[in-house]
């Protein structure tokens, strides 16, 4: 029987809740084959998003190279979430320390690496800055062919989240998200307009706890301590933003999306990190995004449900 053929990937985020909760659901996916982790500075600082997405591979059993990114975006000064996910970046569950040893090699090295000795394009799928997919296109430009799409968790169309126009990632690099929307590579843009939507409620919460197995256990405590923040703001649930990026690639049928020419503002005092959707075309320029603008918002919890399902029984 022909199997599908599974997509090569690179996972690159801030951990950061929702991007354990995005890297639980790739690491359980049949349709990925992740061939490396790379962390970048954004929820918190390059050493503590590190450390995080190690514990995070150690506790799936995600047993692939994983590198290091940069202490600081491309040009703009870091910002940090401690708000949102805790003074280490993943506030919440106690996690089993590391199991393996990073690369020696730097994020941009490590995704060079793989990409070209890929025998087929590679997916990059960042949830976080876009520091380290800059840094790539940058030292690498020859390795652009063999970057099949950039499905990213980025942006919005209708509104910012960190400031009124702008979205956290790209408000913490907007040069190097400029430079990936600029690259002529194919972008999913999975940005506030669908991920706002991606809401896990505490219902649900119960429901992943119930599965029993220690990740799943582990997903529904990161669900709680993420919610604290979103419940202040009167959210039924906590939106899952970085599981977007994922889900487009492995239940794309669950979104509705719009082909969009996107670029990035880098400049001005309210606008800066803004990424700007030609709805109408009037710009003249072709699309360089699929955006993502709606989501089946059950079918979505009940993907992270059969992903955690797939880490052992329960208790
Ligand atoms: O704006 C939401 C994004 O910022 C998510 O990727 C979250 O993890 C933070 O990085
Ligand atoms: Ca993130």
């Amino acid at each position: 029987m022909n199997e599908t053929k599974k997509i090569p990937v690179i996972l690159d985020g801030d951990p950061g809740h929702d991007d354990a909760i995005a890297w639980v659901l790739a690491n359980a996916s049949p349709a990925l084959d992740i061939r490396a982790v790379t962390s970048v500075c954004g929820n918190q600082i390059i050493e503590k998003t590190t450390y995080n997405a190690m514990r995070i591979m150690t506790l799936i059993g995600l047993h692939v190279p994983m590198a290091k990114g940069v202490d600081n975006p491309l040009i703009a000064n870091p910002i940090i979430a401690p708000v949102v996910h805790g003074k280490s970046g993943l506030d919440g569950p106690a996690l089993p320390e590391p199991d393996f040893e990073m690369s020696p090699l730097s994020a941009v090295e490590l995704m060079a690496k793989v990409i070209s000795e890929s025998d087929e394009p590679v997916t990059l799928i960042p949830t976080g800055p876009l520091t380290n997919v800059a840094g790539l296109l940058l030292a690498h430009p020859e390795l652009k062919e063999k970057i099949a799409r950039i499905s990213i968790m980025g942006g919005g169309i209708q509104m910012g989240n960190w400031t009124p126009a702008a979205e956290f990632n790209i408000l913490v690099d907007p040069q190097s998200a400029k430079l990936v929307f600029q690259s002529g590579i194919p972008i999913i843009m999975a940005g506030l307009d669908v991920t706002e939507k991606a809401l896990v409620c505490p219902a649900d919460f119960d429901r992943i706890r119930a599965v029993g197995n220690k990740v799943a256990v582990t997903v529904a405590d990161w669900l709680e301590f993420f919610y604290q923040f979103h419940k202040t703001m009167d959210y039924p649930g906590a939106p899952i933003h970085d599981a977007v990026a994922v889900a487009a690639l492995v239940k794309p049928e669950i979104l509705t999306m719009r082909e969009m020419y996107v670029d990035v503002e880098t400049c001005g005092d309210y606008c800066m990190g803004c990424t700007v959707g030609d709805w109408f075309g009037t710009t003249g320029h072709a699309p360089n995004a699929t955006v993502l603008l709606d989501i089946d918002r059950e079918a979505f919890v009940d993907l992270l449900v059969e992903a955690v399902k797939t880490y052992g029984e329960g208790n």
